[in-house]
């Protein structure tokens, strides 16, 4: 099989267009219709997969889509710096989930939802009487960067630094700003640094203490790998849940009739996972091919870049009846907002409830909201709002 030189209809495919900004669902249907294994120029390069089968097909070939090199289009980590366990592969990857997966037990997180419940209202006080918000800055991106401060035992008012650094890197990588992103890997890794030192001479009950005392193939982890898993929670963990719930929070702001109808029934699970798949915020995920293979007809040339479009491919009719539409009572619903295979989220049972609380507050608080000015979507390749201003009618505060 010789590699196939990319068609010209697919490398007009550029997803940092306004177009693609204000609806990259829409253009993700028709690539996937279309062209469902594309090529981009953007980025140096790299291709596409949009439909479901080819996606999954592709997470199982761990040999040949692999994660080792590059695991964003275009890569955001730093090369001495692995996100570890998301930038690996078999048989290393197994080996560094062990040491991460007990702090992502439903068992444990069941400890944190009364503190997340707490604090979701105690944001929501801090506006309640003034009847309008944007959601995303005031609400989407406090809880989960909190959440994550409880998982790295840190003092919960460091949400504000791990969104900082959060929104530095992705923003300066999409504007090709590759010293601001290091720069602000220096600042995290600093960071880091620091607390892996304090919880090597204190050990805690936290996932940092799991990483200075855990070992692969039989060696404690390296200081590079540290950083690495360190950058990967703070930022996998966080921006994704904010998009997802802005995402609904959007949903509820011009649809009331569907957010009245969860209000009076409430988000049992199959609704949860309806809006789990619905508000998918991640638009894909990279890979990169060892040797050439042939998807849907085409030949993708060994050492390509590979985006496997995860929201595009829980919206494949060929799986989805109505993909297009919130279905809360779908059953069976095997969305990949959570990707596939052995790369899973690890932090998808943390994020479901995570939007469960807000969206179940925000119903109890708020409803109904409505938009209240223009709205900035996130960048690729999320989808959601960076801002997300709405009004509702003014309440009262709960705690004093
Ligand atoms: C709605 C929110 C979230 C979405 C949509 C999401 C999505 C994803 C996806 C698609 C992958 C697979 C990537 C791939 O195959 O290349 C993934 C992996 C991962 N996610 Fe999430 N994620 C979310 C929340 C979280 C949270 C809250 C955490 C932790 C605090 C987290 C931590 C991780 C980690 C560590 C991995 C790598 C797993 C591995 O390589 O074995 N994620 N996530």
């Amino acid at each position: 099989m010789s590699a196939s030189e990319p068609i010209g209809l697919t490398d007009d495919w550029d997803p940092m267009t306004p177009e693609n900004y204000v609806d990259p669902v829409g253009v993700n249907g028709t690539l996937r219709r279309d062209c469902p294994v594309a090529h981009s120029s953007q980025f140096g390069g790299f291709w596409a997969l949009f439909k479901r089968a080819d996606i999954v097909a592709a997470t199982k070939q761990t040999d040949t889509f692999v994660s080792s090199p590059a695991i964003t289009v275009p890569p955001f980590s730093v090369a001495d710096a692995p996100w570890i366990p998301l930038q690996s592969d078999p048989p290393q990857h197994r080996q560094y989930r062990r040491i991460i997966n007990p702090f992502f037990f439903a068992s444990r997180l069941e400890g944190f939802e009364p503190e997340l419940r707490r604090l979701t209202n105690d944001f929501i006080d801090e506006f309640i009487e003034q009847g309008e918000a944007d959601l995303v800055a005031e609400l989407t991106l406090r809880l989960p960067a909190t959440a994550i401060s409880l998982l790295l035992g840190l003092p919960l008012e460091s949400w504000k630094m791990l969104h900082d650094w959060t929104v530095a890197i992705i923003g300066a990588g999409n504007r090709g700003d590759f010293e601001t992103v290091g720069r602000t890997y220096g600042e995290m890794f600093a960071f880091a640094d620091q607390l892996m030192e304090a919880r090597r001479q204190k050990p805690g009950e936290d996932v940092m203490t799991a990483l200075v005392t855990g070992e692969v193939e039989g060696r404690p982890l390296t200081q590079a790998e540290i950083r690495g898993a360190f950058a990967l929670l703070i930022i996998a963990g966080h921006e994704t849940t904010s998009n997802a719930i802005s995402n609904a929070l959007y949903l509820f702001a011009t649809d009331h009739s569907t957010a009245e109808r969860l209000r009076t029934g409430g988000i049992d699970d199959t609704a949860l996972e309806e809006i789990v798949r619905y508000c998918n915020p991640v638009q894909g995920m990279g890979r990169t091919t060892t040797r050439d293979v042939e998807v849907g007809g085409r030949c993708i040339p060994g050492g390509s870049l590979v985006a496997l479009m995860f929201g595009s491919g829980s919206r494949d009719a060929d799986e989805f009846a109505q993909p297009d539409e919130f279905v809360p009572e779908r059953s069976p619903n095997p969305h990949l907002t959570f990707g596939s295979g052995q790369h899973r989220c690890l932090g998808e049972q943390l994020a479901r409830m995570e939007i469960r609380i807000v969206l179940e507050t925000v119903l109890e608080r708020l409803h109904p909201i409505e938009l209240a000015g223009d709205t900035k979507p996130a960048l690729w390749p999320s989808i959601g709002y960076h801002g997300l201003p709405v009004r509702f009618a003014p309440g009262t505060r709960r705690s004093e």
